[in-house]
C-alpha cells in the first residue's frame, strides 16, 4: 500500500486489456494510486498494432502481434467497443485493423493513460512477496522489468493485472512424418499477406476464425487451398480455390500429407492455423498454485482470478467473446474485489468452484482446449459479474446484434461485412440500408 493508504496497481501490456484497467484505475482516485503500466513495445493497442515483419524486433523479442495486412473485424464496431466508448460514427460496422488501433490510441489519450505507461519496458518476474512488518500477513508483489537501455528495475504493488495477451505464442501441434515435408511450415502467427502465394498449392489446418479468413485471402490471390479441419463440413460456400479436407494424420515418406478419410494431397506450403498457447514467462504458475497447459490455465475463480492469491487477476483469457466488452466487465469486477465491494468466497470454496465448474463441462463432452470457450454463455456471465460487482452488465442489444452477426457470419463468411448496422437503444439496433450512389457518382 502506498504512504496514502491507497493500493498500488501493476498493468503488465498495453493493449485493449491492459488499458481498460488503467481507465478504470484513474477513474477510482480515492481508492488507487495511479497504475504503472509495463509495455514491451514502443506503442499501444497490443494485438492490434500491425507489424509487417515477422520473427523478432529490434530488441531481440519475438513479434507480439498476429494482425494480417488486410484484417477486417470479425465483430461490427457498435458489438466490439467498450461500452463507455463509442468508434467514431462515420466508419463503417466491420473495420480495418487500423481504425481499431486508432480507436485505442484514441482510448488511451482521453483517459490520459500516456503518463502512466512505461514503453520498451519488459516485465520479467512476478512474485508474491509476504510483508512481515506492515499490516500482519499482507501480500505485496514485487514486478522485475527490464527496460530498452538496459537497468532492471523493481518495484512493489498490491495487485497485478496480466493483460499480456495470448495469441502471440503459435501453437504447433506434432504431426508425424512432418520431416518428409519439404514445403515451407509456418503458422498463422507470421502470415501477412497472401500475394507470396499466389499460384501455389497449401494445406491450411484448422477452421477457426483465422483458418477461414485466411483461406479465402489465399484463394482471392489464386492460390488452391486445402482447408483441412476436424469439424462437420463448413455449413457455408467458399471460394472455388478452397476445398475442405479432413484432418492431415500424417506426412508420408514422398512428402504428400495423409488425410484422415485415408486421401493424400500434395502441397508447396503448409500454413497451421491451430491456434495459440498461454504462456506467461514472468511467473512461477506452479507456486502460485496454478497450471498453464496448453489451452487452458486454472484454476482461476470466475476465469479471473488465483484463489491462492486473489490481488492477481488474468484478464481476458477466455475465447469467443467479445474481447472489450469482457475485459470492461472483469476489469470493473476486480476492481470491486480490491476495494473491498465484493467479498470473496475462502480459497477452498472458490477451488472448489472452480473444480465443479470445469467437470460439469467435461461431463457435457466439452474438451479440454475447448474449456475456455464462452460464446452464449458470455451473457450470463457478464450479468453476474454486474450484480456481484455492481456495475452495470452490457445491455441487451449488444448480445442480440452479436447474435444476428453469427448468423449472417455462417450464412456467407465472404459478405457478412458488408452490412452496416447502428444501435437505437439499450435493446434495439437496426441494419442500414446501403447508402444510394450519389448522382455525380452514378
Ligand atoms: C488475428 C486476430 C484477429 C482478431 N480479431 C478481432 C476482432 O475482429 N474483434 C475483436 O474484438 N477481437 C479480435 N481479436 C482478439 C484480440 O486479441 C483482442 O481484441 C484484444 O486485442 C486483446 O487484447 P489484450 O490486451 O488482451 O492483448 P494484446 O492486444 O495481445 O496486448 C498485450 C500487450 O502486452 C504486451 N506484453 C506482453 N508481454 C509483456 C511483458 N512481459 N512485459 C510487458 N508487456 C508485455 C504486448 O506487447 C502487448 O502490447 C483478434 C485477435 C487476433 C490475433
Ligand atoms: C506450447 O505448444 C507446444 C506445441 O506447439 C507444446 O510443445 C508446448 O508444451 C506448449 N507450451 C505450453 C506452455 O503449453
Ligand atoms: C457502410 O458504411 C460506410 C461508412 O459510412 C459506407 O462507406 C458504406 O458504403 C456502407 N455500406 C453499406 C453496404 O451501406
Amino acid at each position: 500500500m502506498s504512504q496514502s493508504g491507497k493500493l498500488r496497481v501493476a498493468v503488465i501490456g498495453a493493449g485493449a486489456a491492459g488499458l481498460c484497467v488503467a481507465r478504470h484505475i484513474l477513474a477510482r482516485p480515492l481508492t488507487f494510486v495511479p497504475p504503472v503500466v509495463y509495455e514491451l513495445t514502443d506503442h499501444v493497442g497490443g494485438t492490434w498494432f500491425y507489424e509487417e515483419r515477422v520473427g523478432t524486433d529490434d530488441n531481440g523479442y519475438p513479434i507480439h502481434s498476429s494482425m494480417y495486412r488486410d484484417l477486417r473485424t470479425n465483430l461490427p464496431k457498435e458489438v466490439m467497443m467498450f461500452p463507455d466508448f463509442p468508434f467514431d460514427p462515420k466508419l463503417p460496422s466491420f473495420l480495418h485493423h487500423q481504425d481499431v488501433l486508432h480507436y485505442l490510441e484514441n482510448y488511451c489519450n482521453s483517459h490520459a493513460i500516456t503518463p502512466h505507461i512505461k514503453f520498451s519496458t519488459v516485465v520479467e518476474e512476478v512474485k508474491p512477496i509476504t510483508m512481515e512488518t506492515e499490516r500482519e500477513g499482507a501480500l505485496m508483489w514485487e514486478v522485475i522489468s527490464c527496460g530498452k537501455c538496459g537497468g532492471q528495475s523493481t518495484e512493489m504493488f498490491d495487485s497485478v493485472f496480466v493483460c499480456s495477451g495470448h495469441y502471440s505464442d503459435p501453437h504447433v501441434p506434432s504431426i508425424p512424418g512432418l520431416e518428409h515435408f519439404k514445403g515451407t511450415v509456418m503458422h498463422s502467427h507470421s502470415y501477412r499477406y497472401p500475394e507470396p502465394f499466389s499460384g501455389q498449392s497449401i494445406v491450411v489446418l484448422g477452421a477457426g476464425a483465422s483458418g477461414v479468413d485466411i483461406s479465402i485471402e489465399l484463394a482471392q490471390a489464386n492460390a488452391q487451398v486445402i482447408l483441412s479441419h476436424n469439424k462437420p463440413a463448413l455449413p457455408f460456400s467458399l471460394p472455388a480455390g478452397v476445398r475442405q479436407a479432413a484432418p492431415v494424420v500424417r506426412v508420408l515418406e514422398d512428402g504428400s500429407f495423409e488425410f484422415q478419410d485415408g486421401s493424400l494431397a500434395h502441397a508447396q506450403v503448409l500454413m497451421l492455423c491451430t491456434g495459440y498457447n498461454f504462456t506467461f514467462p514472468f511467473l512461477h504458475s506452479t507456486q502460485l498454485g496454478l497450471q498453464v497447459q496448453e489451452h487452458l490455465i486454472t484454476p482461476l475463480y470466475k476465469f479471473l482470478v488465483p484463489p491462492a492469491y486473489p490481488s492477481l487477476f488474468f484478464v481476458g483469457i477466455c475465447k469467443v467473446i467479445c474481447p472489450f466488452v469482457h475485459f470492461n466487465c472483469q476489469v470493473q469486477f476486480a476492481l470491486a474485489i480490491l476495494d473491498g465491494t465484493v467479498k470473496l468466497p475462502s480459497r477452498e470454496e472458490m477451488e472448489k468452484e472452480v473444480r465443479r465448474e470445469m467437470q460439469e463441462k467435461a461431463e457435457r463432452g466439452v474438451q479440454t482446449k475447448h474449456l475456455l470457450k464462452m460464446d452464449s454463455e458470455q451473457w450470463d456471465y457478464y450479468k453476474m459479474l454486474a450484480r456481484t460487482g455492481e456495475f452495470s452488465p452490457p445491455p441487451p442489444v449488444i448480445q442480440s446484434l452479436y447474435d444476428e452477426v453469427g448468423r449472417q457470419r455462417r450464412k456467407d463468411p465472404r459478405t457478412y461485412r458488408h452490412l452496416n448496422y447502428s444501435l437505437l437503444s439499450d435493446t434495439r439496433w437496426t441494419l442500414l440500408e446501403a447508402q444510394p450512389l450519389r448522382a455525380d457518382e452514378v
